[in-house]
């Protein structure tokens, strides 16, 4: 019999750091090349074992990740670390193989508007698209993540259907997407439509091809991390400081924070490699180039040296 909620929970789980990239990508402040550089070696040096490091897309739509190739080349490479960037399309692919990028990410949305604003096409076009990245990282080696946005509402159409969800994971699983991450793009999600969510997903698909990317608009961030936890999920997105938000979904707040994260995992007895120590000044150097507060409450609490 279980004692407690928590038993059946994964000891280890992987933090996918996306700070350099989801959060830089929403910053009013331009950072320059080698404060990004900066930014993605001092995460090497906490110890995560993924940093998502920038992005292939274009300068026209998102001018913060115009220097990524410059980034991508710059940064030290460990080779127990996974440095991805996001690519829309081959061009992008090419661009980031060209800049020496050992794995990608492709980003299609469950919803159909959202796909339009983001990525200028249709979700089918963008599959049709993303088919072609997938067929040449396949070939070149290169592992591909996924991501599907709006998985838990979307800024233009709302409620999004669950089983739209689940038919757009399972496709880019079929495509050889390794894993899928399910985006909370706008932060809405609470713990009962992310369990909904997840027993509906979970029905076809095995918790180690899917990871939870959640933005922290309403606070719930956390709160659906457990969910996730307790459904079996070992694979969580967040950006150091809590940096950030989506260009193309208004009012949507930042990553969950990193540093919150691993507070609660490490104190939980889930390992992550992760120190939180060195984590927390890095939360602590970024807000202060960006002079904007840090969004992380252990990263603030830690850094006044509460507890
Ligand atoms: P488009 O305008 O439809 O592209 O944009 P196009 O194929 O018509 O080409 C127009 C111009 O863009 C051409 O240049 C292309 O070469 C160029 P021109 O001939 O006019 O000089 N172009 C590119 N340039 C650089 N990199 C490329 C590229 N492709 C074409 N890869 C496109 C389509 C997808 C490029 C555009 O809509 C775009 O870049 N969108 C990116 C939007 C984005 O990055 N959003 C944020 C990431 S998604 C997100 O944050 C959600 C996530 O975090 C999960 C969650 O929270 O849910 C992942
Ligand atoms: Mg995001």
């Amino acid at each position: 019999m279980k004692s407690t909620l928590f038993d059946d929970i994964p000891h280890q789980v992987e933090v996918v750091e996306v700070g350099p990239r989801d959060g830089l990508q929403n910053e009013k402040s331009l950072l320059s090349v080698n404060q990004k550089i900066d930014l993605i070696n001092q995460l090497s040096d906490c110890g995560f074992s993924h940093i998502e490091s920038g992005s292939f897309v274009s300068a026209q739509w998102v001018p913060q990740m115009s220097s990524s190739a410059d980034v991508m080349r710059g940064i030290n490479k460990f080779d127990n670390i996974v440095y991805s960037a996001l690519t829309p399309n081959l061009k992008g692919y090419h661009d980031a193989i060209n800049a020496s990028t050992k794995q990608v990410a492709i980003f299609a949305s469950a919803s159909q508007t959202f796909s339009q604003k983001n990525i200028n096409c249709s979700i089918e076009e963008s599959l049709v698209r993303f088919e072609d990245v997938v067929q040449q990282a396949v070939s070149d080696n290169i592992p591909v993540r996924a991501y599907v946005s709006c998985v838990l509402g979307c800024p233009y159409e709302g409620t999004i259907d669950k089983q739209a969800v689940l038919d757009l994971s399972l496709r880019l699983l079929e495509m050889g997407c390794y894993e899928v991450s399910l985006g909370d793009t706008i932060g809405v999600g609470t713990p009962l439509n992310t369990n909904k969510l997840l027993n509906l997903l979970l029905s076809r698909i095995s918790a180690t091809h899917l990871a939870l990317h959640c933005h922290d608009t309403y606070g719930q961030a956390l709160a659906n991390v457990l969910v996730g936890l307790q459904q079996g999920i070992s694979s969580f997105d967040s950006s150091v400081a809590g940096l950030g938000g989506c260009p193309y979904a208004a009012g949507a707040s930042g990553n969950l924070a990193s540093e919150d994260l691993i507070y609660m995992l490490h104190e939980m007895g889930v390992t992550t490699g992760v120190n939180l120590t060195r984590l927390i000044n890095v939360g602590k150097n970024i807000s202060e180039i960006l002079q904007r507060p840090n969004q992380s409450k252990t990263g603030k609490a830690l850094a006044e040296g509460k507890l």
